[in-house]
């Protein structure tokens, strides 16, 4: 069964799915932290992050258990180099993300490729007082950055985080995290209702980052009207293409 406090987005045809936790609906979701995670729960020192670290944990576990025959405390998980938490052991094909801002967690999941997924809440504070300025130069590659400076400053901050997000997302799907240089990826620029209609996106992506560029697509969501996010996803190569109906076990029943 699909626990009432998480929520499955709508992605249309996509060939994954997208969870989200709200905060507020945390205590109503059955506690199944790991003792580590219950101890690293108790070293954040804002609220904030605790929460957030929380939302991320149990939506995950919630959501793992839906697609595997395993109860949600049982998972265990072991990150890459880069920091991302891989299945421990792995669970062929089965493939997840999480990401987390505001008051809001999701977690992307697919069985049929690679997934990155990356939120970003637009009116946070601290997002607010962000300095673009300083950021643009690193995230933004030459084309973006054109399209970027034509835009009246009032439109550039969620310029920018449509841009952020999609890198992140690509970056997080790459299980490199902020080793990778973002700004070597581009994206075309926004077209206003085109992103929101959950069209698939390409982006231009040097060989030299990645030898197999071709099959990455790239959606953009909005799950709350504070919340820009993000998914990156590319099919395996070779291989069967299973429904990812198939593998949601729990939920149908
Ligand atoms: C971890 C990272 C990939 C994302 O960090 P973030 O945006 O602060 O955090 P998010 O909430 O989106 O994602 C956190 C989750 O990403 C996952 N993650 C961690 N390292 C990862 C990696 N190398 N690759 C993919 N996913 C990773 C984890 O599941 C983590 O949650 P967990 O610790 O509970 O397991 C980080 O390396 C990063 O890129 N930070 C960028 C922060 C920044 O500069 N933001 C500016 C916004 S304009």
């Amino acid at each position: 069964m699909i626990p009432p406090a998480i929520r499955r987005l709508d992605t249309g045809s996509a060939p994954y799915d997208l969870w989200s936790l709200a905060v507020e609906d945390l205590a109503a979701l059955p506690d199944c932290l790991s003792p580590a995670e219950k101890i690293q729960s108790q070293r954040f020192r804002h609220r904030r992050d605790h929460d957030r670290f929380l939302m991320r944990r149990l939506l995950v576990r919630h959501v793992l258990s839906l697609y595997a025959p395993l109860p949600p405390e049982a998972w265990e998980f072991t990150p890459n180099h880069f920091g991302r938490p891989e299945l421990d052991p792995p669970v062929p094909s089965l493939a997840f993300n999480l990401t987390s801002s505001g008051n809001l967690a999701l977690c992307a999941i697919t069985t049929a490729g690679e997934i990155g997924v990356d939120l970003e809440d637009t009116h946070d504070d601290t997002q607010a007082a962000l300095d673009l300025d300083l950021l643009v130069p690193g995230v933004l590659a030459p084309s973006e950055r054109r399209s970027f400076d034509s835009l009246p400053p009032a439109s550039r901050p969620a310029a920018f985080f449509r841009y952020w997000v999609l890198k992140e997302s690509y970056a997080k799907a790459r299980g490199l995290g902020l080793s990778l240089n973002v700004s070597q990826v581009a994206f075309p620029v926004e077209v206003p209702g085109l992103d929101e209609a959950g069209l698939a996106l390409r982006a231009t992506i040097p060989l030299a980052l990645d030898p197999d560029p071709a099959r990455w697509v790239f959606r953009t969501c909005r799950p709350t009207p504070c919340h820009i996010a993000a998914v990156a996803f590319r099919s395996r190569a070779f291989g069967r293409r299973r429904s990812l109906e198939t593998f949601l076990l729990r939920a149908t029943k």
